[in-house]
């Protein structure tokens, strides 16, 4: 007797398939792609995440340098006696004491061949890449200088915070020398993926990605929210693309952000409109001019947040800066942290205010003030912005337009930038 063909959930009880739907998934990427790379992070395998082994890619075999982590508390005084562990709500915290802290006292300090080890807490800046007050403390209750007393005395520097401090650290390696990582939002998603990865190898396709995106004209980037699109053209005019890699070699002050894994530009000009999801239930359209968002018109949800937006641009122009133009180069699963996810490839992110840590001129002091100079991603991914669809990115170089994303999938030219200096990974 004929098998029936019945519905489409029992073909596969009828008929052999010969492939687990991870192992499918990654043969169709190499037959459409004719790619070696796995294009679906549920089909990657990552090996367990190791201490030493992450440090030693991203700062190179020790000799014998100074290394500390800071974290951020509401009040770092919290870090006496470590009383701060019993507060749930900071979870990224904790990892930053359990992993890295506990991970070096259980030997990694003496396998990476550092010293020190210690962990001091510094006051929670409440945005991203807002400035450090300097006051910060020690288990023992020590009240300390983060200038006198942590930068000018170690060479290593790992943040574990709740707001990124990649802006702030930048600026501050260079005056005293550090070098370090930021990893603001860690947990466990990002430990078991983002952070196990092989970063020789990320490097290696980031430089890839770089160089087909460098000196581009400008980029067009298309976003659908109900049922119309609406396009954002950032003017890059033959700019050299940087990447974030999460290599931080000896002999130059730098800080890494980890999970690394993009290519960015900041842009010289912007027009157009972008959407902007304020929560879950308001998205606003953002009109640019010249490089700058000027207000924000209402799409749906809640009026009141559209408007005090409108009133933040009037009274600090700064904040609509259009700071950054950054795409992801990284399969992994999405974390639900922003440090992750915009790493991810098939996303985009736009950051508006400070952009000194990415070679651009917005610096804090051109805030009216202090809580504004911010440097905050607007990320585009399916699980983060689901009403907002990316039909396509493209880019415009040498007169012509190039393809990059549809629907916040790479496309073939993307995947073959970042193979050109890839090896076949499993
Ligand atoms: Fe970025």
């Amino acid at each position: 007797m004929l098998p029936t063909l019945g519905t489409t959930e029992n073909l596969a009880t009828n008929f052999y398939f010969p492939f687990e739907r991870n192992t499918l998934s990654a043969y169709l990427d190499i037959l459409i792609f004719n790619t070696t790379m796995i294009l679906d992070a549920a089909a990657r395998n990552f090996q367990p995440f190791s201490i030493t082994r992450l440090l030693t890619t991203c700062f190179g075999s020790g000799n014998g340098e100074k290394a500390c982590i800071l974290i951020d508390l509401p009040d770092p005084r919290d870090i006496k006696n470590f009383k701060f562990l019993e507060d749930e709500t900071l979870s990224i915290q904790n990892y930053g004491h359990e992993v890295f802290y506990k991970g070096f006292k259980d030997g990694a300090l003496e396998a990476m061949n550092w010293t020190g080890g210690e962990i001091f807490a510094y006051r929670e800046t409440g945005g991203s890449n807002l400035d450090m007050e300097d006051f910060c403390c020690d288990p023992h209750g020590k009240e300390m200088s983060l200038d006198r007393d942590i930068y000018s005395n170690y060479d290593i520097i790992l943040t574990v915070s709740t707001f990124s401090a990649t802006a702030p650290l930048t600026a501050k390696c260079k005056e005293f020398g550090f070098r370090g990582a930021t990893l603001h939002g860690l947990n466990q998603i990002i430990l078991d993926t983002g952070l196990s990865v092989d970063y020789d190898l990320v490097s290696e396709e980031a430089e890839g990605l770089r160089l087909g995106l460098t000196q581009a004209d400008r980029f067009e980037i298309d976003f659908q929210v109900e049922g119309e699109v609406y396009t954002l053209i950032l003017h890059t005019n033959g700019q050299e693309a940087q990447k974030s890699h999460g290599l931080c070699p000896p002999g130059k002050p730098d800080v890494a952000n980890l999970p690394a894994g993009e290519v960015y530009f900041v842009p010289e000009s912007a027009e157009g409109v972008f959407p902007f999801k304020y929560s879950e239930e308001t998205i606003g359209l953002l009109h640019v001019k010249e490089g700058r968002i000027y207000k924000s018109q209402f799409v749906y949800g809640d009026y009141a947040e559209i408007e005090a937006h409108n009133q933040r641009l009037v009274d600090d122009p700064m904040i609509g800066a259009i700071g950054e133009l950054g795409f992801g180069t990284q399969v992994l699963p999405f974390s639900g942290r922003d440090i992750q996810d915009e790493k991810i490839l098939g996303t985009i992110h736009v950051a508006t205010g400070r952009d000194d840590h990415l070679g651009g001129k917005i610096t804090p002091d051109l805030f009216k003030e202090h809580k504004n100079a911010s440097h905050d991603d607007v990320l585009y991914a399916p699980h983060k912005t689901p009403e907002i669809r990316l039909p396509e990115a493209r880019m415009v170089k040498d007169g012509k337009s190039t393809v990059l994303i549809r629907n916040y999938k790479p496309t073939e030219f993307m995947v073959a930038c970042l193979e050109t200096h890839a090896s076949v990974e499993a």
